[in-house]
Protein backbone atom coordinates (compact mmCIF):
# COMPACT_ATOMS: atom_id res chain seq x y z
CA UNK A 1 0.00 0.00 0.00
CA UNK A 2 1.10 3.33 -0.92
CA UNK A 3 0.82 6.04 1.69
CA UNK A 4 1.01 9.50 0.81
CA UNK A 5 0.14 12.63 3.38
CA UNK A 6 -1.36 15.23 2.76
CA UNK A 7 0.91 17.63 4.81
CA UNK A 8 -1.06 20.26 6.33
CA UNK A 9 -0.05 22.52 9.16
CA UNK A 10 -3.77 22.01 10.64
CA UNK A 11 -4.92 18.30 10.53
CA UNK A 12 -2.47 16.55 7.76
CA UNK A 13 -3.98 13.32 6.70
CA UNK A 14 -3.02 10.35 4.74
CA UNK A 15 -4.47 9.01 1.27
CA UNK A 16 -3.67 5.21 1.07
CA UNK A 17 -3.25 3.71 -2.20
CA UNK A 18 -3.35 0.26 -3.07
CA UNK A 19 -5.55 -2.68 -4.99
CA UNK A 20 -7.91 -4.64 -2.30
CA UNK A 21 -8.37 -1.51 0.14
CA UNK A 22 -11.80 -1.59 -0.18
CA UNK A 23 -11.79 -5.27 0.61
CA UNK A 24 -9.93 -4.24 4.43
CA UNK A 25 -12.02 -1.18 4.66
CA UNK A 26 -13.47 -2.86 8.04
CA UNK A 27 -9.90 -2.95 9.21
CA UNK A 28 -9.09 0.52 8.05
CA UNK A 29 -11.93 2.73 9.13
CA UNK A 30 -12.54 0.77 12.60
CA UNK A 31 -10.68 3.47 14.68
CA UNK A 32 -12.84 6.03 12.44
CA UNK A 33 -16.26 4.57 13.80
CA UNK A 34 -18.36 6.11 16.46
CA UNK A 35 -19.93 2.97 18.78
CA UNK A 36 -18.63 0.64 16.13
CA UNK A 37 -20.93 2.38 13.43
CA UNK A 38 -20.26 4.44 10.26
CA UNK A 39 -22.30 6.68 8.56
CA UNK A 40 -21.96 5.91 4.04
CA UNK A 41 -22.95 8.17 1.56
CA UNK A 42 -23.28 7.02 -1.81
CA UNK A 43 -25.17 7.27 -5.38
CA UNK A 44 -27.15 4.70 -7.30
CA UNK A 45 -24.44 3.55 -9.47
CA UNK A 46 -21.99 2.84 -6.62
CA UNK A 47 -24.52 1.36 -4.45
CA UNK A 48 -24.83 -1.75 -6.99
CA UNK A 49 -21.24 -1.83 -8.20
CA UNK A 50 -19.16 -1.02 -5.14
CA UNK A 51 -20.97 -0.58 -2.03
CA UNK A 52 -21.64 -4.33 -1.26
CA UNK A 53 -18.44 -5.21 -1.19
CA UNK A 54 -17.60 -2.38 0.90
CA UNK A 55 -20.48 -3.28 3.11
CA UNK A 56 -19.06 -6.79 3.62
CA UNK A 57 -16.09 -5.42 4.67
CA UNK A 58 -17.31 -3.48 7.50
CA UNK A 59 -19.61 -6.31 8.83
CA UNK A 60 -16.49 -8.96 8.75
CA UNK A 61 -15.12 -6.09 10.65
CA UNK A 62 -17.73 -5.67 12.86
CA UNK A 63 -18.66 -2.78 11.91
CA UNK A 64 -22.26 -1.57 11.04
CA UNK A 65 -23.61 0.90 8.71
CA UNK A 66 -25.97 2.54 7.67
CA UNK A 67 -26.15 4.18 3.81
CA UNK A 68 -27.61 7.31 2.27
CA UNK A 69 -27.93 6.43 -1.87
CA UNK A 70 -28.30 9.83 -4.10
CA UNK A 71 -29.64 9.67 -7.83
CA UNK A 72 -26.26 8.86 -10.02
CA UNK A 73 -24.96 12.19 -11.38
CA UNK A 74 -24.18 15.79 -11.46
CA UNK A 75 -27.67 16.65 -11.05
CA UNK A 76 -27.41 15.83 -7.18
CA UNK A 77 -25.08 18.56 -6.16
CA UNK A 78 -28.14 20.76 -5.23
CA UNK A 79 -29.99 21.74 -2.64
CA UNK A 80 -33.04 19.78 -2.59
CA UNK A 81 -30.38 16.59 -2.46
CA UNK A 82 -28.17 18.20 0.20
CA UNK A 83 -31.67 19.01 2.27
CA UNK A 84 -32.06 15.31 2.05
CA UNK A 85 -29.18 14.13 2.82
CA UNK A 86 -28.43 16.68 6.28
CA UNK A 87 -31.85 15.16 7.34
CA UNK A 88 -30.84 11.84 7.01
CA UNK A 89 -27.61 12.45 8.75
CA UNK A 90 -29.93 14.18 11.68
CA UNK A 91 -32.08 11.09 11.32
CA UNK A 92 -28.97 8.77 11.97
CA UNK A 93 -28.25 11.02 14.96
CA UNK A 94 -24.96 12.16 13.55
CA UNK A 95 -22.84 13.47 16.30
CA UNK A 96 -19.63 15.77 15.67
CA UNK A 97 -16.99 13.24 16.27
CA UNK A 98 -18.65 11.02 13.98
CA UNK A 99 -16.71 10.34 10.29
CA UNK A 100 -19.16 10.39 7.28
CA UNK A 101 -17.92 8.17 4.47
CA UNK A 102 -18.33 9.26 0.83
CA UNK A 103 -18.22 6.49 -1.15
CA UNK A 104 -18.64 7.48 -4.75
CA UNK A 105 -17.31 9.49 -7.93
CA UNK A 106 -16.45 13.56 -7.59
CA UNK A 107 -20.57 14.24 -6.83
CA UNK A 108 -20.44 12.33 -3.94
CA UNK A 109 -17.29 13.48 -2.46
CA UNK A 110 -18.37 17.00 -3.22
CA UNK A 111 -22.06 16.95 -1.67
CA UNK A 112 -20.91 14.95 1.75
CA UNK A 113 -17.92 17.01 2.16
CA UNK A 114 -20.52 19.89 2.10
CA UNK A 115 -22.87 18.30 4.18
CA UNK A 116 -20.37 17.56 6.56
CA UNK A 117 -19.11 20.53 7.61
CA UNK A 118 -22.35 22.19 8.38
CA UNK A 119 -24.13 19.99 9.69
CA UNK A 120 -24.02 19.54 13.34
CA UNK A 121 -21.06 22.53 12.64
CA UNK A 122 -19.00 20.34 11.08
CA UNK A 123 -18.20 16.57 11.36
CA UNK A 124 -15.53 14.85 10.35
CA UNK A 125 -15.47 12.77 7.09
CA UNK A 126 -13.41 9.45 4.95
CA UNK A 127 -13.29 10.10 1.18
CA UNK A 128 -13.36 6.58 -0.60
CA UNK A 129 -12.94 7.67 -3.92
CA UNK A 130 -14.86 5.20 -6.87
CA UNK A 131 -13.76 7.30 -10.37
CA UNK A 132 -10.67 7.78 -11.74
CA UNK A 133 -11.33 11.45 -11.58
CA UNK A 134 -12.20 11.15 -7.60
CA UNK A 135 -8.99 9.32 -6.87
CA UNK A 136 -6.37 11.50 -8.82
CA UNK A 137 -8.00 14.97 -7.96
CA UNK A 138 -11.26 15.37 -6.21
CA UNK A 139 -10.99 13.53 -3.34
CA UNK A 140 -7.85 15.24 -1.93
CA UNK A 141 -7.74 18.99 -1.18
CA UNK A 142 -10.68 19.55 0.49
CA UNK A 143 -12.90 21.80 -1.76
CA UNK A 144 -16.59 20.74 -1.14
CA UNK A 145 -19.57 22.02 -2.98
CA UNK A 146 -22.62 21.70 -5.34
CA UNK A 147 -24.05 23.96 -7.84
CA UNK A 148 -26.26 26.40 -7.88
CA UNK A 149 -28.74 28.46 -10.44
CA UNK A 150 -25.91 30.69 -10.93
CA UNK A 151 -23.61 28.24 -11.72
CA UNK A 152 -21.09 25.37 -11.35
CA UNK A 153 -19.42 24.84 -7.40
CA UNK A 154 -20.46 27.95 -6.25
CA UNK A 155 -22.14 26.92 -2.95
CA UNK A 156 -19.51 25.03 -0.56
CA UNK A 157 -16.93 25.34 1.91
CA UNK A 158 -13.14 23.61 2.52
CA UNK A 159 -13.28 20.92 4.37
CA UNK A 160 -10.19 18.45 4.60
CA UNK A 161 -10.98 15.14 4.76
CA UNK A 162 -9.49 13.24 7.69
CA UNK A 163 -8.40 9.99 5.99
CA UNK A 164 -8.72 9.08 1.54
CA UNK A 165 -8.60 5.06 0.93
CA UNK A 166 -8.03 4.27 -2.75
CA UNK A 167 -8.77 1.37 -4.05
CA UNK A 168 -7.72 1.00 -7.99
CA UNK A 169 -9.60 -2.16 -9.11
CA UNK A 170 -12.85 -0.95 -7.94
CA UNK A 171 -12.17 1.32 -11.62
CA UNK A 172 -12.84 -2.12 -13.16
CA UNK A 173 -16.64 -1.62 -13.55
CA UNK A 174 -16.39 2.22 -14.39
CA UNK A 175 -17.43 3.04 -17.78
CA UNK A 176 -14.53 3.31 -20.79
CA UNK A 177 -15.69 7.04 -20.91
CA UNK A 178 -15.32 7.88 -17.32
CA UNK A 179 -12.04 6.26 -17.07
CA UNK A 180 -11.35 8.78 -20.35
CA UNK A 181 -12.41 11.62 -18.58
CA UNK A 182 -10.37 11.07 -15.38
CA UNK A 183 -7.30 10.06 -17.47
CA UNK A 184 -7.08 13.84 -18.45
CA UNK A 185 -6.56 14.96 -14.81
CA UNK A 186 -3.96 12.51 -14.88
CA UNK A 187 -1.92 14.04 -17.55
CA UNK A 188 -2.47 17.72 -16.73
CA UNK A 189 -0.31 16.82 -13.90
CA UNK A 190 2.82 16.16 -16.02
CA UNK A 191 1.52 19.16 -18.23
CA UNK A 192 1.98 21.31 -14.99
CA UNK A 193 5.31 20.36 -13.82
CA UNK A 194 6.75 17.22 -14.13
CA UNK A 195 8.08 16.49 -17.83
CA UNK A 196 9.31 13.17 -16.79
CA UNK A 197 5.85 12.54 -15.85
CA UNK A 198 4.46 12.93 -19.14
CA UNK A 199 6.78 10.94 -20.69
CA UNK A 200 5.91 7.69 -18.31
CA UNK A 201 1.72 8.69 -19.69
CA UNK A 202 3.24 8.27 -23.30
CA UNK A 203 4.98 5.03 -22.61
CA UNK A 204 2.61 3.33 -20.83
CA UNK A 205 -0.96 4.89 -21.74
CA UNK A 206 -1.87 1.25 -23.30
CA UNK A 207 -1.34 -0.35 -20.60
CA UNK A 208 -2.86 2.05 -18.18
CA UNK A 209 -6.20 2.23 -20.16
CA UNK A 210 -6.56 -1.77 -20.23
CA UNK A 211 -6.37 -2.15 -16.48
CA UNK A 212 -2.65 -2.95 -15.78
CA UNK A 213 -2.83 -3.32 -12.02
CA UNK A 214 0.99 -1.59 -11.49
CA UNK A 215 0.38 1.25 -14.58
CA UNK A 216 -3.20 2.18 -12.50
CA UNK A 217 -1.17 2.28 -8.86
CA UNK A 218 1.42 4.37 -10.36
CA UNK A 219 -0.61 7.20 -12.19
CA UNK A 220 -3.00 7.34 -8.89
CA UNK A 221 -0.07 7.47 -6.70
CA UNK A 222 2.30 9.75 -9.16
CA UNK A 223 -1.09 12.39 -9.23
CA UNK A 224 -1.96 12.56 -5.77
CA UNK A 225 1.22 13.32 -4.99
CA UNK A 226 1.53 15.72 -6.59
CA UNK A 227 -2.11 17.50 -5.92
CA UNK A 228 -0.84 16.68 -2.05
CA UNK A 229 2.37 19.01 -2.74
CA UNK A 230 0.38 21.74 -4.22
CA UNK A 231 -2.37 21.56 -2.12
CA UNK A 232 0.08 21.38 1.45
CA UNK A 233 1.91 25.06 -0.77
CA UNK A 234 -1.96 26.68 -1.05
CA UNK A 235 -4.52 25.16 1.17
CA UNK A 236 -7.29 28.00 0.23
CA UNK A 237 -5.59 28.96 -2.82
CA UNK A 238 -4.41 32.47 -1.62
CA UNK A 239 -0.81 32.34 -3.18
CA UNK A 240 -1.63 31.40 -6.67
CA UNK A 241 0.07 28.15 -6.45
CA UNK A 242 -2.84 25.94 -6.24
CA UNK A 243 -4.69 27.96 -9.41
CA UNK A 244 -2.17 25.95 -11.63
CA UNK A 245 -4.22 22.66 -10.65
CA UNK A 246 -6.84 24.71 -12.81
CA UNK A 247 -4.45 24.12 -16.38
CA UNK A 248 -7.13 23.63 -19.33
CA UNK A 249 -9.90 24.49 -17.34
CA UNK A 250 -10.34 28.25 -18.04
CA UNK A 251 -11.08 27.30 -21.87
CA UNK A 252 -12.54 23.96 -20.16
CA UNK A 253 -15.29 25.60 -18.37
CA UNK A 254 -16.26 27.69 -21.49
CA UNK A 255 -16.67 24.52 -23.54
CA UNK A 256 -18.69 22.66 -20.65
CA UNK A 257 -21.03 25.91 -20.32
CA UNK A 258 -21.54 25.67 -23.86
CA UNK A 259 -22.48 22.12 -24.17
CA UNK A 260 -24.86 22.83 -20.79
CA UNK A 261 -22.76 20.95 -18.51
CA UNK A 262 -24.40 17.94 -20.35
CA UNK A 263 -23.39 14.17 -21.21
CA UNK A 264 -22.06 15.47 -24.33
CA UNK A 265 -18.95 16.92 -23.00
CA UNK A 266 -18.00 15.40 -19.98
CA UNK A 267 -15.67 17.62 -17.04
CA UNK A 268 -12.72 15.80 -18.00
CA UNK A 269 -13.12 15.89 -21.99
CA UNK A 270 -13.71 19.60 -21.18
CA UNK A 271 -10.27 19.86 -19.75
CA UNK A 272 -8.58 17.89 -22.28
CA UNK A 273 -9.50 20.14 -25.26
CA UNK A 274 -9.30 23.28 -22.78
CA UNK A 275 -5.34 21.88 -22.09
CA UNK A 276 -4.65 21.14 -26.36
CA UNK A 277 -6.12 24.81 -26.78
CA UNK A 278 -4.34 26.41 -24.06
CA UNK A 279 -0.73 24.63 -25.58
CA UNK A 280 -1.62 26.11 -29.14
CA UNK A 281 -2.17 29.36 -27.47
CA UNK A 282 0.59 29.59 -26.15
CA UNK A 283 2.73 28.56 -29.28
CA UNK A 284 0.72 31.55 -30.78
CA UNK A 285 2.06 33.99 -27.84
CA UNK A 286 5.25 32.41 -28.84
CA UNK A 287 5.93 30.49 -25.74
CA UNK A 288 5.24 27.08 -26.45
CA UNK A 289 7.11 25.28 -29.77
CA UNK A 290 4.65 23.76 -32.14
CA UNK A 291 5.78 20.10 -31.29
CA UNK A 292 5.11 20.44 -27.62
CA UNK A 293 1.26 21.32 -28.43
CA UNK A 294 1.39 18.85 -30.64
CA UNK A 295 2.35 15.99 -28.70
CA UNK A 296 0.03 16.91 -26.05
CA UNK A 297 -2.93 16.89 -28.75
CA UNK A 298 -1.42 13.67 -30.09
CA UNK A 299 -1.51 12.06 -26.18
CA UNK A 300 -4.77 12.97 -25.39
CA UNK A 301 -6.16 11.89 -28.72
CA UNK A 302 -4.77 8.66 -28.10
CA UNK A 303 -6.60 8.26 -24.67
CA UNK A 304 -9.93 8.82 -27.07
CA UNK A 305 -10.08 12.61 -25.61
CA UNK A 306 -11.28 15.54 -27.41
CA UNK A 307 -8.49 17.91 -28.27
CA UNK A 308 -10.57 20.62 -30.98
CA UNK A 309 -13.37 22.57 -30.85
CA UNK A 310 -15.08 20.34 -33.33
CA UNK A 311 -14.42 16.88 -31.28
CA UNK A 312 -15.87 18.60 -28.22
CA UNK A 313 -19.08 19.28 -29.81
CA UNK A 314 -18.91 23.14 -29.78
CA UNK A 315 -19.46 25.10 -32.79
CA UNK A 316 -20.25 28.54 -31.65
CA UNK A 317 -17.82 32.40 -32.46
CA UNK A 318 -14.77 33.02 -29.97
CA UNK A 319 -16.22 36.20 -28.95
CA UNK A 320 -19.63 33.73 -27.16
CA UNK A 321 -16.91 31.37 -25.56
CA UNK A 322 -14.80 34.08 -23.99
CA UNK A 323 -18.58 35.46 -22.18
CA UNK A 324 -18.68 32.05 -20.88
CA UNK A 325 -15.33 32.74 -19.35
CA UNK A 326 -15.83 36.07 -18.35
CA UNK A 327 -19.53 34.77 -16.60
CA UNK A 328 -17.21 32.06 -15.03
CA UNK A 329 -14.84 34.92 -13.53
CA UNK A 330 -17.51 36.56 -12.28
CA UNK A 331 -15.83 39.62 -14.37
CA UNK A 332 -16.75 41.34 -17.07
CA UNK A 333 -14.40 42.86 -19.71
CA UNK A 334 -10.95 43.00 -21.32
CA UNK A 335 -8.25 40.30 -19.52
CA UNK A 336 -8.63 37.32 -17.84
CA UNK A 337 -5.29 35.67 -15.76
CA UNK A 338 -4.74 32.51 -18.07
CA UNK A 339 -2.40 29.24 -17.56
CA UNK A 340 -0.24 28.93 -20.16
CA UNK A 341 2.97 27.13 -21.13
CA UNK A 342 6.23 27.68 -21.92
CA UNK A 343 6.73 23.66 -23.21
CA UNK A 344 5.48 20.49 -21.53
CA UNK A 345 5.79 20.44 -17.65
CA UNK A 346 6.60 24.19 -17.55
CA UNK A 347 2.68 25.94 -17.27
CA UNK A 348 2.86 29.19 -15.73
CA UNK A 349 -0.21 32.07 -14.72
CA UNK A 350 0.31 34.54 -18.01
CA UNK A 351 -1.70 37.85 -16.29
CA UNK A 352 -3.53 40.21 -18.19
CA UNK A 353 -4.53 37.52 -21.39
CA UNK A 354 -6.22 40.30 -23.93
CA UNK A 355 -9.37 38.57 -23.95
CA UNK A 356 -10.05 40.07 -28.29
CA UNK A 357 -7.00 38.28 -29.07
CA UNK A 358 -8.48 34.59 -26.99
CA UNK A 359 -11.47 35.32 -29.05
CA UNK A 360 -9.40 35.40 -32.64
CA UNK A 361 -7.47 32.49 -31.80
CA UNK A 362 -10.73 30.46 -30.81
CA UNK A 363 -12.49 31.17 -33.77
CA UNK A 364 -9.16 30.25 -35.75
CA UNK A 365 -9.96 26.60 -34.32
CA UNK A 366 -13.44 26.38 -35.27
CA UNK A 367 -11.55 25.10 -38.82
CA UNK A 368 -9.34 22.70 -37.07
N1 LIG B 1 -13.61 18.98 -5.06
C1 LIG B 1 -12.74 19.07 -6.03
O1 LIG B 1 -11.60 19.46 -5.84
C2 LIG B 1 -13.17 18.67 -7.40
C3 LIG B 1 -12.21 18.51 -8.40
C4 LIG B 1 -12.61 18.07 -9.66
C5 LIG B 1 -13.96 17.79 -9.88
N2 LIG B 1 -14.88 17.96 -8.87
C6 LIG B 1 -16.29 17.64 -9.07
O2 LIG B 1 -16.40 16.25 -9.31
C7 LIG B 1 -17.57 15.99 -10.07
C8 LIG B 1 -17.24 14.99 -11.16
O3 LIG B 1 -16.77 13.81 -10.55
P1 LIG B 1 -16.81 12.41 -11.32
O4 LIG B 1 -16.23 12.58 -12.66
O5 LIG B 1 -16.24 11.42 -10.39
O6 LIG B 1 -18.38 12.21 -11.57
P2 LIG B 1 -19.50 11.34 -10.82
O7 LIG B 1 -19.33 11.35 -9.37
O8 LIG B 1 -20.79 11.81 -11.39
O9 LIG B 1 -19.20 9.87 -11.37
C9 LIG B 1 -19.33 9.60 -12.75
C10 LIG B 1 -20.28 8.40 -13.00
O10 LIG B 1 -19.61 7.19 -12.64
C11 LIG B 1 -20.43 6.44 -11.74
N3 LIG B 1 -19.50 5.66 -10.92
C12 LIG B 1 -18.71 6.10 -9.93
N4 LIG B 1 -17.88 5.14 -9.51
C13 LIG B 1 -18.16 4.04 -10.24
C14 LIG B 1 -17.62 2.73 -10.29
N5 LIG B 1 -16.58 2.37 -9.54
N6 LIG B 1 -18.18 1.85 -11.17
C15 LIG B 1 -19.21 2.24 -11.98
N7 LIG B 1 -19.73 3.47 -11.99
C16 LIG B 1 -19.21 4.37 -11.14
C17 LIG B 1 -21.26 7.47 -11.04
O11 LIG B 1 -22.43 6.93 -10.49
C18 LIG B 1 -21.55 8.44 -12.17
O12 LIG B 1 -22.60 7.96 -12.96
C19 LIG B 1 -18.04 17.34 -10.59
O13 LIG B 1 -19.19 17.71 -9.88
C20 LIG B 1 -16.90 18.29 -10.29
O14 LIG B 1 -17.33 19.60 -10.01
C21 LIG B 1 -14.49 18.38 -7.65
ZN1 LIG C 1 -10.79 19.35 -13.31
Amino acid sequence: MDRITVGLEVRPYDVLIGQGVVGQAGVLLRPYARNGRLLIVTDTHVGQHVLPQFAAALQEAGLSYAAHLLPAGEGSKNWTELERLVDWLLSEHVERSDHIVALGGGVVGDITGFAAHIVKRGCHFVQVPTTLLAQVDSSVGGKTAINSGAGKNLVGAFHQPALVLIDPDVLDSLPRRELGAGYAEVVKYGLIDAPEFFDWCEANIDDFLAGDAQARRYAIARSVEAKARIVAADEKELTGVRALLNLGHTFGHALEAETGYSDKLLHGEGVAAGMALAFRYSVRRGHCTASDADRVAAHLDKAGLPTTLRSAHVDTSGEHLVEHMLHDKKKSGGTLPFLLANGIGKTFLAKDVDLEDVAAFLDEERNR
